[in-house]
């Protein structure tokens, strides 16, 4: 009797103290994912193989720190007695070495899973499996948890993230919770206490603007993150999903505005090309230290749109430290001629600023002036404005 009473107490405890893991995720997560380039094609050699090249690349030290292990890891089915386990052909090292390795590299450790009962690609979901799930992920050294939404039959979406956050929670280590249930149950309303970031659509593709059955361009996505800007800082993100920067499909153009307009939104910035076989200019955009920090400014704004014409489209990121970020994008076919009086912006700021154009690494001069320059097609221009001292 005493017994039961003691388990008793201690399941309310830790229920009523379940609670997702603070402290992380303080500003957008940044890494590397397998799934936009090799989908089902993975193990342990292009893992490993990727993150030296991160290191050698300079984006382990640019930030990008999360390498995710998405779909297609498992074994078709669990152990006899529930336990997931890894392809053993594809992991034959398992998942606990690949983790070690991963850390001794200065590198953290992800892996994907679905809340429903399969994942997308079939493999064994975490449906029934979540605290025994939780527990092995905690032994194999996993920092970050992509949590999927296929075959989830009639499930609550809210109470079943907020199930594996418990469980998460209760095996004990500090493991970043990526809700993947692609904004069908507006996340953006109810998980900021559930996980770190939520995705707000269907996948990307490599494309600007295409709409496929299940897929979007990126353009696509942009549109949709409108009106989301506040529900996104520190430690609760929006996720309009991973990086198509350097995948075929894109003009060097059309990623450098991918990756631009991702950092104005604060968005998770998961490299999603095959970083092995990549160019220079693609692996400029993605190590560029004044473009990063936008994404990663502490004070954690998403940005706003504020206008919107055929030739440019104005984005606008509150920074730190009375600084702004303004990002004009041509969202048209044909290169655009552009004057633009920063007194524009006083809704938002007024006063003067010094301007920087970002990718061009250039001083501008200050907000007194326009701007006036050609943003070729699907292109943008960046600035970072900094308030001048008065007097
Ligand atoms: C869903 C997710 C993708 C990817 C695949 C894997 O489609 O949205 O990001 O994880 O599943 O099957």
């Amino acid at each position: 009797m005493k017994k039961n009473l003691l388990l008793a107490t201690l399941l309310l405890t830790t229920t009523a103290w379940a609670q997702k893991f603070e402290g992380l995720a303080l500003t957008p997560p940044m890494g590397w994912n397998t799934w936009n380039t090799f989908a089902a094609n993975i193990d342990e050699r292009l893992v490993k193989e990727t993150a030296q090249t991160m290191i050698d690349n300079g984006m382990r030290d640019a930030g990008y720190v999360y390498i995710v292990v998405d779909d297609c890891w498992e074994a078709k089915d669990r152990a006899a007695d529930g336990t997931i386990v890894a392809d053993p052909l594809k992991f034959p090292s398992g998942m606990k070495a690949l983790g070690d390795f991963l850390h001794s590299k200065g590198f953290k450790f992800g892996i994907h899973n679905c809340a429903g009962t399969r994942t997308c690609a079939d493999f064994p979901g975490g449906r029934g499996h979540e605290y025994q799930d939780a527990l092995r992920y905690a032994a194999w050294g996993v920092d970050y948890l992509k949590y999927d939404w296929c075959n989830h039959g009639t499930a609550d979406a809210r109470e079943t993230y907020k199930t594996m956050r418990d469980a998460l929670h209760t095996a004990g280590r500090p493991i970043v919770f990526s809700l993947c249930e692609w904004g069908q149950n507006k996340p953006w309303e109810w998980a900021k206490d559930v996980g770190h970031l939520w995705r707000t659509t269907g996948d990307i593709t490599n494309c600007y603007d295409c709409r496929k059955k299940w897929s979007m361009g990126w353009k696509v996505i942009l549109d949709s993150q409108v009106e989301l800007f506040e529900f996104a800082g520190p430690g609760h993100w929006n996720d309009p999903d991973m990086l198509e920067v350097g995948n075929n499909g894109l003009t060097l153009a059309e990623s450098r505005a991918h990756f631009s307009l991702w950092c104005m939104l604060a968005a998770p910035l998961m490299a999603g090309n095959d970083v092995r076989n990549m160019s220079k200019e693609i692996r400029d955009i993605l190590t560029d230290r004044d473009v990063i920090a936008i994404d990663q400014d502490p004070l954690g704004k998403q940005a706003q749109r504020w206008e919107t014409h055929p030739d440019h489209e104005v984005w606008v990121k509150q920074l730190s430290h009375d600084e702004w970020a303004v990002c004009i994008l041509n969202p048209g076919p044909v290169p655009a001629k552009i004057t633009y009086a920063w007194k524009e912006l006083e809704y938002y700021f007024k006063g003067n600023y010094q301007v920087r154009d970002v990718w061009q690494k250039k001083n501008l001069g200050t907000t007194s002036s326009n701007f006036s320059g050609e943003i070729a097609p699907h292109d943008v221009a960046l600035f970072r404005l900094s308030r001048l001292t008065d007097g």
